[in-house]
């Protein structure tokens, strides 16, 4: 039996969560699908479907109109803000919805770019999803100034002693990654906030690749920005920004004019998914259930949310173990990122390995016919397979376990891809 479940029976029940995702139960080739693209997209609980039918069913409606649906919609926007605010623990008004990350960050680039010309500087990093580089290298066109931070190619973590460096009285702004969607390496985020706020710069925090994970608190954190998409913690195909208050109210977004100029909404352009909206509300009564039942105690929605990251940490974390030892294992195997236990806190479980001999894209599609979906490539975090100097051999293949993942599918998974290299 998983060491988790041995560990801990009654605070996560893999069977419950397993019974929330239709999508679990599907085969391929008769050989049962095993999910491990969780980095790419996760699967959604029946609720989250539920939801987003019911709502074309019996509510669907432009928003502000004076008739039913239009209210409902108006309503069900609102409940679905706060439930995201509980989710980042901030207040609704300062929760954006966009249709993802990547849109909500150019939108973002292009308002705070509107400041800032050739006196500026900003500050990147190497280790970043292309989402949260290319936004804000566009503003070269404006003479800023842009300063990319590199990361440690031994384990892919950010090497804060350049990230100090680049940092000065110039910079207006840092963007940075909570969590790598390669490699799966978690940053300091508390640090580089502390870094920047010391020199006088905003913070724009890419939480994509972390919300699945680990619980998110903007304000314990102090960023002036994070973006996360929702469709990466169960929930519809759809981005979420928090923008401290003051600066959502300060910054002038680009827009239309019969749109309002409150906040959030003049943050918002044209009509919102609102299918999808109901699924984010959906999405979040998964997480606060999930909490609920590892610990009943809870009253609020947030210590419900808590509790429910912490109920899926442990067996994450034994499924990592077993799955990075097993993989280590494995003759003529290169793994990326950080591999020794004692640093597993530092780490998602996201894996990114080359084997000899054999391309990510080949072992990609022949653990694709077994059933195990597995990326392969640069997964668009071009900079770190450039620097890591594997994006001309087809990067890396990358396996992603999240909590609906179990044990056994971590063995077969490992036995599968021994079969397929012969080793
Ligand atoms: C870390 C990270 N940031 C940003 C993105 C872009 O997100 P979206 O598809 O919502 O634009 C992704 C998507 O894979 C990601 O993994």
């Amino acid at each position: 039996m998983p060491i988790a479940e041995l560990a801990s029976p009654t605070s996560f029940d893999l069977t419950w969560v397993r019974s929330q995702f239709p999508s679990l139960a599907q085969t391929v080739n008769g050989h049962p699908a095993v999910y491990l693209d969780g980095p790419g997209g996760t699967q959604v609980p029946q609720r989250v479907i539920d939801a987003m039918a019911d709502y074309l069913v019996r509510n669907n409606a432009n928003h502000g109109g004076a008739f039913p649906t239009s209210r409902y919609t108006d309503r069900m926007v609102e409940e679905a803000r706060a439930a995201m605010g509980d989710f980042l623990n901030c207040d609704a008004d300062e929760v954006v919805f966009g249709p993802n990350m990547t849109t909500l960050t150019y939108a973002m680039s292009r308002a705070i770019g509107r400041e800032l010309g050739p006196a500026n500087e900003i500050v990147l990093t190497l280790l970043d999803h292309d989402a949260n580089f290319s936004p804000w290298k566009a503003l070269e066109e404006k003479s800023v100034g842009v300063r990319a931070v590199q990361f440690n190619h031994s384990d892919c973590t950010l090497d804060m002693n350049d990230l100090a460096r680049k940092i000065t009285s110039h910079t207006r702004l840092v963007a940075f990654g909570y969590a790598s969607n390669a490699v799966g390496t978690i940053n300091d985020v508390v640090e580089v906030v502390r870094l920047a706020r010391r020199a006088g710069a905003l913070t724009y925090v890419d939480a994509v690749h972390y919300a699945p994970h680990g619980a998110i608190d903007v304000r314990a954190l102090d960023c002036d920005f994070l973006v996360c998409s929702t469709y990466k913690f169960f929930g519809p195909h759809m981005g979420v920004l928090y923008g401290k208050r003051e600066h959502l109210q300060r910054l002038k977004p680009y827009k239309v004019r019969p749109n309002t100029n409150n906040i959030p909404n003049c943050w918002e352009w044209g009509t919102l998914n609102h299918e999808g909206v109901a699924g984010i509300k959906a999405c979040v009564d998964y997480w606060e259930e999930l909490g609920r039942r590892a610990k009943p105690s809870v009253v609020s929605h947030r210590e419900a949310i808590l509790a429910a990251y912490g109920a899926i940490h442990s067996h994450e974390r034994a499924m990592t173990e077993k799955m990075i030892a097993g993989l280590l294992s494995i003759p003529g195997l290169k793994l990326y990122g950080i591999s020794g236990p004692r640093q597993f806190d530092r780490r998602c479980p996201t894996v990114a390995v080359r084997i000899e001999g054999h391309t990510p894209l080949e072992l990609a599609t022949k653990l694709g016919e077994r059933g195990f979906f597995t990326w392969d490539g640069n997964y668009y975090a071009l900079n770190v397979t450039e620097q890591l100097d594997v994006e001309r051999v087809g990067g890396f293949l990358r396996i992603g376990l999240v909590h609906y993942n179990t044990m056994e599918e971590v063995e077969r998974l490992l036995a599968a891809l021994r079969e397929i290299v012969g080793r």
